[in-house]
């Protein structure tokens, strides 16, 4: 096992960096602190003048759920913290995740002294004992000499800024040990929104358009560019949790990467938005010939906006984000009574991992103003779009038990649709995420709020 020293050869900085990777220097946006003292978790840290935010708190805490699940089930937890600030991610791997070794890594070697003041509240170790060690490198190239010398990591995480993230898969996704974690960041709130549909292309290999859940397209977007990547190396990877968060904005994915193929391209294609109907859908490769809406008639599919190929699968796992949780309560950070923005965020995830929801969300303004009716309680929305059947009415089973022996009517009702399912966004606040088209979703909320209720 390789345990990089500072004075390893390979630390000098690049000849020849790529001009596309910025300067590494602290710039003008109020985000490179001024050094104080800083507390997270009850960790104290100074941040010098590095990058440092706090609102990025959540996405450190959920990251060290996931190291600590990790070294639970393996017993081992080695991570390369390749783009580490100040360290605190490195610093809290180590005390909350127990690691048993941390490379924290920033090209910027004027953030040493503040990486190192840090650190040494965890002993440093000698020789395989060895606990942390900090560099200075372009994060591809320590990805890239750790590859090379066959020095493998548990978990990587790479913090980066704008889509610059796309640079870095490869060399991560190489340097990861088996069933290891990737822990990838992007802050390219333009792309998801559609403004660089060409940006988005060269970075992610998806061509994004505008559309009304665009920051969900983000997530999407980042997933899919590692989705591709991993097929070039004959992996595949699982999204374990997706997170958006809007100041940035930033879109965080935590993904389990596996030697293998993901299964016929499957979660690995195109969202259609409607701009006629407010309809959206998903569409395989093998359909991309068919793409069209059905309010289409005298509009053709010019309504139409198509973007991809994006991750069409679930944000998260279930059954991950359920042991996060059970984590999380045994270390008191949630359940305590009083619900935290974590606790919050955690249990939204875990309603948006029903694999029936379909990619995005129905904005509940939008579905008021195309049925030109005030808004009903999203609430009320959500339990009446979970009871509706395939045929869109409300009463179905009583009328049918009128009409119907009672064993007829079993059969029929398990052959029904128990409705459509539902869950809120923790993307958008007024907004579900549903397998509900936009054309009952108005019906709907026409018969919740007593207009044209027979038309439902
Ligand atoms: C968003 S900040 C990291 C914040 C830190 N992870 C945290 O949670 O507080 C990004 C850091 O990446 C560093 N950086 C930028 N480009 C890099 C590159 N190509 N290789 C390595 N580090 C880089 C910057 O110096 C900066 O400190
Ligand atoms: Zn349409």
């Amino acid at each position: 096992m390789l345990t990089l020293s500072p004075k390893a050869p390979f630390l000098y900085k690049p000849q020849n960096p790529n001009p596309k990777i910025q300067h590494y220097k602290p710039q003008i946006n109020g985000m490179y602190c001024k050094s104080e003292l800083q507390s997270e978790r009850g960790l104290e840290f100074e941040t010098g003048e590095t990058f440092f935010r706090h609102e990025s708190a959540k996405g450190r805490d959920l990251a060290v759920l996931a190291a600590s699940l990790y070294n639970q089930s393996k017993g081992k937890l080695r991570v390369l913290d390749a783009m580490c600030g100040c360290g605190i991610r490195s610093l809290r791997y180590l005390m909350e995740a127990k690691a048993d070794f941390v490379l924290a890594n920033d090209a910027n070697d004027e953030h040493r002294r503040v990486i190192l003041e840090n650190l040494k509240r965890v002993d440093r170790g000698f020789g395989d004992e060895r606990k942390w060690v900090v560099t200075h490198l372009d994060a591809n190239r320590v990805l890239s000499e750790c590859y090379l010398q066959k020095d493998f990591f548990d978990l990587i995480d790479i913090d980066s800024f704008g889509s610059d993230i796309s640079l870095f898969l490869r060399s991560a996704m190489n340097t990861l040990s088996f069933d290891g974690l990737l822990y990838v960041t992007s802050t390219d709130g333009h792309s998801s929104g559609g403004h660089h549909p060409d940006h988005s292309l060269a970075a992610f290999g998806a061509y994004v358009r505008p559309m009304p859940y665009s920051n969900e397209v983000g997530l999407r977007m980042l997933i899919g560019g590692a989705v591709r990547e991993a097929s070039v190396l004959g992996y595949y990877i699982t999204p374990l949790f997706s997170y958006y968060s809007y100041h940035g904005p930033v879109f965080r994915v935590m993904l389990r990467v596996n030697r293998g193929k993901l299964l016929e391209n499957r979660h690995y294609g195109f969202i259609t938005y409607c701009n006629n109907c407010g309809n959206s859908q998903e569409f395989s490769w093998a359909e991309l010939g068919q793409i069209s809406c059905s309010c289409s008639g005298s509009h053709g599919s010019r309504s139409l906006v198509i973007s991809g190929p994006l991750w069409t699968g679930p944000l998260h796992s279930a059954a991950y984000i359920s042991k996060m949780i059970n984590l999380a309560e045994e270390w008191g950070w949630i359940g305590n009574g009083a619900e935290t923005d974590l606790e919050k965020l955690l249990k939204q995830m875990l309603d948006e991992s029903d694999p029936r929801l379909k990619s995005g969300y129905i904005k509940m303004d939008e579905v008021a103003s195309r049925a030109k009716i005030n808004s009903p309680p999203l609430r009320t929305m959500m339990s009446a779009m979970q009871k509706v059947s395939w045929y869109g009415g409300f009463n179905f089973p009583g009328v049918v038990i009128a009409l119907l022996d009672l064993q007829l009517t079993l059969i029929i009702l398990t052959a029904c649709r128990e409705g459509y399912a539902t869950s809120r966004s923790h993307i958008a606040s007024n907004a579900i995420k549903t397998d509900c088209p936009m054309s009952v979703c108005i019906r709907i909320s026409k018969e919740l709020q007593g207009v044209d209720s027979f038309s439902v």
